[in-house]
C-alpha cells in the first residue's frame, strides 16, 4: 500500500509548531493502528503534541480518527434513554458504584463501561471484582440485555472500541506523554463517543490525587471534553471536583464496596452521598429526566434494590461477606490539635503500597487491601487517637505504606479553623 504522508513530515509539522491537517491527522492515526507509524515516531509526535499543544480542529479529527479506528455500540433500540459518568480518576473515587444503580431507578439507562486501577487511583472493575461471584467481561447482546432489564451495566469496555488509543494510550504511560490534555481528552472522549451514550457527565478532578493538580488545567480539560462532546452530538456536562482529600473514609477494594453498600442503604460519608446525587441529578438532566427526588431513592431502598439486580445479573452474590485482609495496622496522631491535611496523593499511594493497586497492567490487586479513614481535616485529634487503619494480607508491605504517608497528614493547634474546599468545585456546560 502506498501511504499517503511520511510520519516524519507530520512529527516535524507539530514539531515546528504549524497545524497538522486533517488528512494529515487522520492518516497518522490509521497508520499507527495498522503498524506502519513505529512506536518511537508516535511517541515523538505525542511529545510534540504535549509540548505545542493542538488546535480545537485538530482535536475534533484526532478523536474522530480514533473512534473511527473501532467498532461503535448503538443503544438506540432501547426504550429509555442513556447516561453515563466518567471520572477522571481519584482516591476513593467509589462513586459509580451507588451511581449506576441509582440513576437506572428513574428509567435511564446507564452504560459504564470502566477500567482497572493503574498507579495510585483505583479502578472501578477491581472494585466490584471483590464482590464473591461478579464477572466484569459481557457480551455487546448481554450488556444491551441487562440495560433494558436492570438499567445498569458497569462492566470491560471491549477491545473493539478506539483500539488507537488503547495502542496510543500505553505507549504515552511509558514516554511522559499522558499529561497532554489534547491527548487525554481525545483519548477519554473516543471511548465514551465509540460507547454511544445519549448522555456524558465528566466528573473531573483537581487537587494532589488527581491527574490534574490545579484548577487552571482541570478547567481547560473539561472545556476541550464538553466541545469534543458536544460537537459529536452527545449531551456532555462536566464538573469539576476535589481531589486534595480522598472521598469518603474508605480507599481499597472491597472496602470501597463497603462504603458504597452503606450509601445505597441511606447512610454512608456526607461528601459520598452529596457527590453520587448530584451527579445522578445532573445524568438525569442531561437524559431529559430531570427534576426528581434522587436522594429520595437512597433512602427507601431502591437504589439498593436495583444495585442488587445489577450485581446478579453479572454473576454476583450481592448478600456475600466481602474480602476483609489478613492484618491491620493503625496510623495514629502524633499530637493534639486539629487535622488539618489529609493529602489524597499520599493515602493514594499508601493503598496502593498495601496492595489495594497494581504498578503492571497484568499485577493482581488484594482485595481486601486499603485504608480506612478514620478523621478527615477539620476534625479534632488526640495524640494517639487512630488516624487511619491500613489492610493488607501482607504485612511486610506496612512500612512502605507508612512512608507513603510521610508529610501528608498534618495536625494544627487546637482551636485553628480548617477550609475544605466544596466537593463540587464548578460546573462546565
Ligand atoms: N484516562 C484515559 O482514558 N485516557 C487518558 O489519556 C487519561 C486518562
Amino acid at each position: 500500500m502506498t501511504e499517503s504522508f511520511d510520519a516524519v513530515d507530520v512529527i516535524t509539522t507539530k514539531r515546528d509548531r504549524h497545524e497538522l491537517s486533517d488528512d494529515q491527522i487522520r492518516w497518522v492515526i490509521d497508520a499507527y493502528t495498522r503498524g506502519v507509524v513505529a512506536d518511537e515516531q508516535m511517541s515523538s509526535l505525542a511529545m510534540a503534541v504535549l509540548l505545542n499543544g493542538m488546535t480545537r480542529r485538530e482535536i475534533a479529527t484526532w478523536t474522530a480518527a480514533m473512534i473511527a479506528s473501532g467498532e461503535r455500540m448503538d443503544f438506540s433500540a432501547l426504550s429509555r434513554p442513556t447516561a453515563d459518568k466518567h471520572s477522571t480518576g481519584g482516591v476513593g473515587d467509589k462513586i459509580t458504584l451507588p451511581l449506576a444503580p441509582l440513576v437506572a431507578v428513574f428509567g435511564v439507562a446507564v452504560p459504564q463501561l470502566s477500567g482497572r486501577g493503574l498507579g495510585h487511583t483505583g479502578g472501578t472493575l477491581d472494585k466490584l471484582e471483590s464482590v464473591a461471584g461478579w464477572q466484569a467481561a459481557l457480551s455487546n447482546e448481554a450488556m444491551m440485555r441487562q440495560l433494558e432489564d436492570v438499567g445498569a451495566v458497569i462492566c470491560a469496555a471491549g477491545s473493539g472500541l478506539a483500539p488507537a488509543d488503547k495502542k496510543l494510550y500505553a505507549l504515552r504511560d511509558v514516554t511522559g506523554t499522558v499529561e497532554a490534555i489534547p491527548l487525554i481528552a481525545s483519548s477519554i472522549m473516543s471511548k465514551k463517543i465509540a460507547e454511544g451514550t445519549g448522555a456524558l457527565v465528566l466528573d473531573v478532578k483537581v487537587g494532589s490525587g488527581a491527574f490534574m493538580k490545579n484548577r487552571e488545567d482541570a478547567t481547560e480539560l473539561a472545556r476541550t471534553m464538553v466541545d469534543l462532546g458536544t460537537d459529536a452530538g452527545v449531551n456532555t456536562v462536566a464538573l469539576l471536583t476535589d481531589m486534595s482529600v480522598p472521598l469518603g473514609l474508605t480507599a481499597g477494594n472491597a472496602l470501597e464496596v463497603r462504603e458504597s453498600v452503606e450509601v445505597l442503604a441511606g447512610g454512608g460519608p456526607a461528601d459520598v452521598v452529596e457527590l453520587t446525587v448530584r451527579l445522578a441529578e445532573e445524568m438525569l438532566d442531561a437524559a431529559g429526566r430531570g427534576g426528581q427526588d434522587v436522594a429520595a431513592a437512597l433512602k427507601d431502598g431502591r437504589a439498593m434494590d436495583a444495585w442488587k439486580a445489577m450485581i446478579s445479573a453479572q454473576g454476583g452474590d450481592p448478600d456475600a461477606p466481602l474480602p476483609t485482609a489478613r492484618e491491620t495496622q493503625e496510623v495514629r496522631a502524633t499530637a493534639s490539635g486539629v487535622l488539618s491535611g489529609l493529602d489524597a496523593y499520599a493515602v493514594g499511594v499508601a493503598a496502593w503500597r498495601l496492595g489495594a493497586g497494581r504498578a503492571r497492567k497484568e499485577d493482581p490487586v488484594q482485595a481486601g487491601a486499603g485504608i480506612e479513614i478514620h478523621a478527615k481535616p477539620g476534625d479534632e485529634v488526640r495524640e494517639g487517637d487512630a488516624l487511619l487503619t491500613l489492610h493488607t494480607d501482607t504485612p511486610e508491605r506496612f512500612e512502605r505504606a507508612v512512608a507513603a504517608l510521610d508529610g501528608g497528614i498534618t495536625i494544627a493547634p487546637a482551636g485553628t479553623s480548617v477550609e475544605r474546599p466544596p466537593i463540587v468545585i464548578d460546573r462546565i456546560a
